[in-house]
């Protein structure tokens, strides 16, 4: 890929948090600005409960700010409601989650397949785009396995081709690595490396040095703050 990062993707101002708790405030995020640029690879790291989780679901358009602002690709996010967002979020976010979040019912294929049914693509198309991703994450003979009936490791990649399904923007992970063993994680690593290299512009939370350390920036949270925006490159 390029060195030259492109356009912002994300892009984060003044970010502020808070959770009431019945006479108390807990500030989750502090504070919070920066910006990712299309085709970077950074991870966010910092202590347990420094903000990280909160700071990754307002990027996702999970969760909505107190104060501040979010635009992903140009577009403002922060203050959309449940419908628009989920909208957005299914047609211009992966997310992939550290308990993957497979519906258990369904084969590798059919979880791949939802969000595009739900983003209204014809079951053919459906079907042929599953399976170039069931490829691409090396599981194209795992087609028919529920959830149950694959390792961890595999059940990890078939969530990552479920995020990817609708062509994202934006490929969020938050702890990616973190249910599976060093190997798998290796595996995994290697894989967010790839989908980099192709152009999948990722922002990943963890706790992993070695996945830290296999991206092209890391971005230090502490206590609500980033106080290390890291080189991005
Ligand atoms: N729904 C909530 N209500 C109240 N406080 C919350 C809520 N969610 C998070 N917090 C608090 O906000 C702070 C940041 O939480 P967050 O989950 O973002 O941390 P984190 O950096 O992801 O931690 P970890 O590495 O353990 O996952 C913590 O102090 C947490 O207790
Ligand atoms: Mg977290």
């Amino acid at each position: 890929m390029s060195e030259l990062a492109g356009a912002p993707i994300v892009e984060v101002h003044d970010l502020v948090r808070e959770y009431r708790m019945g006479n108390e405030t807990v500030a989750a995020l502090k504070g919070v600005s920066f910006t990712v640029r299309q085709g970077e690879y950074a991870a966010i790291v910092g202590p347990s409960g420094c903000g990280k989780s909160t700071l990754l679901n307002l990027i996702g358009v999970i969760d909505r700010p107190t104060r501040g602002t979010v635009s992903i690709a140009g577009e403002r996010v922060d203050q959309l409601g449940d419908a628009r967002a989920t909208d957005f979020r299914l047609r211009r976010i992966g997310f992939v989650f550290q308990r993957f979040y497979l519906m258990p019912a369904l084969s590798a294929r059919e979880n791949i397949e939802l969000p595009l049914a739900e983003a209204g693509v014809k079951k053919s198309a459906r079907r042929d785009r599953a399976m170039t991703l069931l490829e691409y994450v090396g599981l194209a003979r795992r087609e028919r396995h529920r959830p149950s009936q694959l390792s961890g490791g595999e059940q990890q990649r078939v969530a990552i081709a479920r995020a990817l399904a609708n062509s994202p923007s934006l490929l969020l992970a938050d702890e990616p690595t973190g249910e599976l063993d060093a190997r798998t994680g290796a595996e995994m690593i290697a894989l967010f490396a790839r989908l980099n290299g192709d152009g999948t512009t990722i922002v990943v939370v963890t706790h992993d040095e070695v996945l830290a350390r296999a991206t092209k920036r890391v971005i230090h949270m502490r206590d609500g703050s980033i106080v290390d925006h890291g080189t991005a490159g």
